[in-house]
């Protein structure tokens, strides 16, 4: 798939296979694809966390669902959950982990897996269980949640993408 077409496609999904977690290799080239994001003055001020220990997973979709106010699974059944977290000292750290998210989701589909951002990392890590996790994976208190992109083998296919909107561009010729 080329560049273009595989960012024309990509799709957010939303239901997968809970037990089928893909290759370590597979969820190292999507890890790898984020680390490669642009970030304001080349500062790296993202940083990626790979969940694929099942009770940490189970733990943050469970607070991401209180904070939801559901009881569903906001990760929708997928084995992995890349959470980003950034350096809120940098003053584009927001921006530099979007990019990381935007990168992690194209990447996951690229490489065949499903992928979908999942908010509230930044909720969850200003609770006290949250700033907990971070002190036991010996990460600063500096470090603000961005977002997850969960990602697996999705079982259903994903809605279509909606059509873009008649505005979305500008152009000043
Ligand atoms: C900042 C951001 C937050 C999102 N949060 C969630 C979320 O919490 N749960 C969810 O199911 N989808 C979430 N999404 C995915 C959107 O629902 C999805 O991107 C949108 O519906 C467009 O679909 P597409 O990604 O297939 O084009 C989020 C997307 C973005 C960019």
């Amino acid at each position: 798939m080329d560049a273009l077409e595989m960012l024309l496609t990509r799709r957010s999904v939303k239901s997968y296979w809970p037990d089928r977690m893909p290759d370590a290799e597979l969820i190292e080239k999507v890890i790898e694809a984020g680390t490669f994001a642009p970030s304001g003055r080349g500062k790296q001020s993202a940083l990626i966390v790979a969940i694929t220990q099942q009770a940490v997973r189970d733990e943050l979709s469970a607070i991401n669902a209180q904070i939801l106010g559901t009881t569903s699974d906001p990760f929708y059944g997928a084995p992995v959950a890349l959470l980003v977290l950034a350096d809120s000292t940098s003053p584009t750290h927001r921006d530099d982990g979007a990019l990381v998210m935007g990168n992690l989701l194209n990447a996951a589909h690229a490489v065949g897996l499903g992928a979908c951002w999942i908010h509230r990392a930044r909720e969850t890590f200003e609770t006290e269980r949250g700033q907990q996790l971070l002190r036991d994976w010996g990460i600063s208190d500096h470090y603000v949640g961005i977002g997850y992109c969960v990602m697996g083998y999705g079982n259903k296919t994903p809605r279509p993408a909606t059509p873009r909107k008649a505005d979305y561009v500008h152009y000043i010729r």
